[in-house]
């Protein structure tokens, strides 16, 4: 078949691609997720041709894109209150909504069943491909089915060259993995597979959301999916792909020897992120920073792609967070991986941070009396056991010799001086953190050598120290602004400017959320007991502590 190359900035290609659908043919268009296949949803002639094109199972339907909201109601049995809310939030956008369907779809389209996914996609192409058109296009992601799909055209014309009518090149796609899918259609709204729009931004629409059990694991046998797409290999690039729960130190050493083996030598890979690069002594392609979920997501399936060109035998991905869009990049991966994940150490390290005032010390407490470890690192900065003799040399020779005049460290001459301006601070940080990480891992041992199997570290400068890099998982407190205010002029006795300033200097908010695994907010009458239990148990259930 003759392929044509058509591109996305010329309205004469898109009335082109526009009129190849409205006469039963097929095109790659490009949409804000990945590219999509499409054809005409109300056609069932030309729908059968996607499922061949794909070779995708005949029973897993696909979703309908409209223009405009509008569009859906001659789609659907009714327009539920819930879906309007959706679609005024989140439309156009990665958000796919499944409503009982109209008889104008055929079965085909919904792979049978009596429901129907519709979505109005945010990418002004795809919009201007369905206007064109004239009908709604049902188009599933563009790639053969069980593969990864594609977000650069590159990869469209690789995989679809010869099997359709027409490519509309638009450029890499913006968010890099498929629309979120809600259903409607079956009591509780739920999600059916995670995507750009996060349960969290969900909620604040509906309230309360579930996430289906498929989303996180495979599907228990006998049960019919849901979606039927979540019993499908998928996402799946040519070589073996292992994903690897742990912090970027434990992730690296295991990827370092498992590659760096002889046998490891040839075409082993690790799909990691940007903090385990220096710590890699193996080839790596990095899919962005472990806390940037929005950026993972965007590089995931072009990373899939380009490990397949090179002929990549063996991937070892780094496990993302499932907070946000995490969840969508964990979902996408862990199928990748045919549900394959390792966890080379048993033991569990969790930093616990936040900003001040917002309860750490208390929830340190609790988490210490349910049994962990925990190390408190700002009490090991000011003990002793840091202050080596090497330590003290460094500090003299920053600071001035007369810091430690008797050979006794003046930890208040140090302070003045090092506390005078950024620079000096950073200076001191830059000496004093290697010697502190260094009594931070003999305390870590001790108390794993007493048999513990979870360890957190409360560290309030848990990043600058560098010490999230031993950490598998990271837990951050916090409080509505105004009560941390509160609670630091009284426990420090300081008057609400000197907080505010000192607040000022810190971290916002955000810092510390976008980079933890778990955020407890414990604002006054919460119950932080409760909550961090559940979490607890979620840490000793991972380490094997309580099985
Ligand atoms: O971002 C996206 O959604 C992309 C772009 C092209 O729009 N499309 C996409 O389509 O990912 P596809 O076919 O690759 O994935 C659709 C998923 C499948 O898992 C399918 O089983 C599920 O949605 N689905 C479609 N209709 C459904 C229905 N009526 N009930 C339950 N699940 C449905
Ligand atoms: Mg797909």
């Amino acid at each position: 078949m003759n392929t044509f190359l058509l591109n996305g900035q010329h309205t004469n290609d898109i009335e082109r691609a526009g009129e190849i659908l409205r006469h039963g043919g097929l095109v790659a268009i490009p949409t804000e997720t990945v590219y999509g296949l499409a054809a005409n949803a109300l056609d069932s002639t030309a729908v059968k041709k996607i499922f061949a094109a794909k070779g995708r199972p005949a029973d897993n339907p696909l979703i309908v894109h409209v223009a405009e909201f509008s569009q859906i109601v001659p789609l659907v049995q009714e327009v539920p209150e819930a879906a309007k809310k959706l679609a005024e939030a989140f439309w156009p956008g990665p958000l796919t909504i499944i409503l009982p369907k109209s008889e104008l779809i055929p079965p085909e389209t919904s792979g049978g069943l009596f429901t129907v996914a519709v979505r109005c996609p945010a990418h002004p192409v795809a919009r201007a491909v369905i206007q064109a058109a004239g009908v709604p296009l049902a188009a599933p992601s563009a790639n053969p089915s069980g593969r990864p799909s594609p977000t650069a055209f590159a990869h469209v014309k690789q995989d679809l060259t010869g099997k359709v009518d027409a490519l509309l090149d638009g450029g890499d796609c913006r968010v890099g993995v498929e629309s979120t899918v809600i259903t409607l259609a079956a009591g509780k709204p739920r999600i059916l597979r995670p995507g750009g729009v996060t349960p969290e931004e969900l909620r604040t629409v509906l309230g309360e959301v579930e996430i289906d059990s498929a989303v996180l694991k495979s599907l228990e046998q006998g049960r019919v999916a849901s979606s039927p797409g979540m019993k499908y290999k998928h996402y799946a690039p040519k070589a073996d792909l292992t994903l690897v729960d742990a912090s970027p130190e434990e992730y690296s050493n295991y990827v370092n020897q498992k590659c760096g083996s002889e046998s490891g030598l040839k075409s082993c890979y690790a799909l990691c992120f940007e903090e385990d690069t220096p710590l890699l002594t193996i080839p790596y392609l990095s899919f962005g920073s472990r806390y940037d979920s929005a950026e993972q997501a965007q590089r995931l399936f072009s990373s899939l792609y380009r490990l397949d060109a090179l002929g990549v035998k063996k991937i070892y991905a780094h496990m993302p967070r499932k907070q946000g869009v995490g969840l969508a990049v964990y979902n996408r991966l862990i199928r990748a991986a045919g549900f394959s994940v390792v966890r080379p150490q048993k033991k569990m390290i969790v930093g616990l941070t936040g900003p001040s005032g917002a309860g750490k010390s208390t929830a340190a407490k609790l988490l210490e009396e349910a049994g962990l470890a925990v190390i408190d690192c700002d009490k090991l900065t000011r003990s002793p056991e840091v202050y080596t003799a090497d330590c003290v040399a460094e500090l003299q020779r920053a600071f001035g010799q007369d810091i430690a005049a008797d050979g006794v460290l003046d930890r208040r001459l140090l302070a003045e001086r090092a506390f005078a301006d950024p620079d000096s601070k950073k200076r001191l940080e830059e000496i004093a953190f290697p010697y502190i990480l260094t009594a931070v891992r003999q305390a870590l041992e001790n108390a794993f050598a007493t048999g513990k199997q979870v360890a957190a570290l409360d560290a309030p400068t848990l990043f600058e120290s560098g010490l999230d890099s031993a950490c598998a998982r990271i837990l951050v407190i916090t409080a509505p602004f105004e009560e941390r205010l509160e609670r630091i002029c009284k426990r420090d006795g300081i008057p609400e400017k000197a907080a505010r300033q000192r607040f000022s200097a810190q971290h916002p908010e955000e810092f510390f959320g976008n980079r933890a695994d778990w955020v407890v907010e414990n604002r006054t009458g919460a119950d932080l007991e409760a909550e961090l239990a559940l979490i607890i148990r979620e840490l000793q259930e991972e380490s094997g502590e309580i099985l």
